[in-house]
């Protein structure tokens, strides 16, 4: 049939309408709001790179869960930013490390019950030198040798520490663990510690697909993070390769994955698309913090209309097959929404 006969705008011309036949929805609780949790009191510290987000010391996250819960988001991703930094990553898995501290808050009040808590699972917030594994040949000075074979970073040796990290953030209350490290063996290494440890019950979120990108640049400054020599171009994977993500997401799920997180989210689509189409598994992706930096710089220029872009950005990612969204706009777009 075709026209005068079918007219498919008939159907969008009033916002009722619309609203009936729309196929894919946006609600606060499939949005998961990144908090970076730092030392000290009072502290509200606002990345420069990233407007409107903030490190923030224990008792302000707490604040900031608050008013997460009561806009019904459905969970937080939490990354520390500990006091010391070490060549082991001591600070990752101490008992008493940022994140554990805050997991354990965080649990005590009972308001925000409704937040599922993940814990991002990987060394780079925690290395002296901003890798996400154990460095072995480390280059003698800061800004070193570029050369990949000038430092190695040492998979295996990293999978006990990962392991560990993701036991203390369980046993400090985490409803998830999410390794985002992109060292092979991760996800078998972490089920079986925590299967060791009595917590079989702690699903794991693998960052199954995680590329190399620009677009981390702007965490990194939130997160303390950057690597002081070199890149993660060894481990993250290369942004050309749409096959090899498909590869990563069968090992992590034949290792024991539950849920997967695809990253970025805005400039792989399609990967997100090719793996709603491979796997039944719930399926997450992050907006990173390089998407959400550059829609706020178009917003202050006055170039984007903040309330539609924001939303518009996290429809397309839940169009593409993503069940839950980790964003930076989750209470912006939590607000709009509700
Ligand atoms: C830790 C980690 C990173 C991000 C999430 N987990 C940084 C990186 O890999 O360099 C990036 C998130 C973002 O850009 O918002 N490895």
């Amino acid at each position: 049939m075709n026209f005068p006969a079918t007219r498919l705008r008939r159907l969008r011309r009033t916002p009722a309408l619309r609203s009936l036949v729309r196929e894919t929805h946006l609600t606060p609780s499939a949005l998961i709001q990144p908090l970076f949790v730092c030392p000290g009191e009072g502290v509200r510290k606002e990345v420069s790179s990233m407007p409107g987000v903030f490190n923030l010391s224990i008792d302000e996250a707490l604040k900031e869960a608050e008013a997460s819960a009561a806009l019904g988001i459905g969970g937080l991703l939490l990354f520390g930013l500990p006091a010391e930094k070490d060549d082991q990553a001591t600070g990752a898995y101490a008992d008493d490390g940022i994140v554990q501290q805050t997991l354990r808050a965080l649990k005590a009040n009972r308001k925000l019950d409704p937040l599922v808590l993940i814990a991002d699972i990987c060394l780079c917030e925690y290395t002296s030198h901003g890798h996400c594994g154990i460095v072995v040949n480390q280059p003698a000075h800061q800004g070193g040798p570029q050369d990949p074979d000038a430092y190695t970073i040492d998979n295996d040796a990293t999978l006990p520490l990962l392991a560990r990290t993701a036991v203390a953030a369980a046993q400090a209350g985490a409803d998830i663990v999410a390794p985002s490290d992109m060292m092979d063996g991760r996800v078998e290494a972490i089920r079986a510690a925590l299967d060791a440890a009595a917590l079989p019950d702690t699903p794991i979120m693998s960052y199954a697909s995680k590329f190399a990108s620009a677009f981390y640049g702007p965490f990194r400054e939130a997160a303390d993070s950057a690597p002081q020599f070199g890149d993660r171009r060894s481990y993250q994977m290369d942004g050309a390769n749409l096959r090899e993500a498909m590869r990563e997401i069968d090992l992590d799920l034949a290792e024991g994955a539950d849920l997967l997180l695809m990253k970025p989210a805005m400039p792989y689509l399609d990967v997100i698309r090719a793996a709603r189409e491979r796997t039944g598994v719930p399926i997450g992706a992050y907006q990173v913090s390089g998407e959400y930096s550059m829609l706020q710089a178009a917003f202050e220029k006055g170039w984007l209309d903040r309330d539609r872009a924001t939303l518009e950005s996290l429809l397309g990612i839940r169009r593409a097959g993503a069940d839950f969204i980790v964003t930076y706009f989750a209470k912006d777009a939590a607000k709009l929404l509700g």
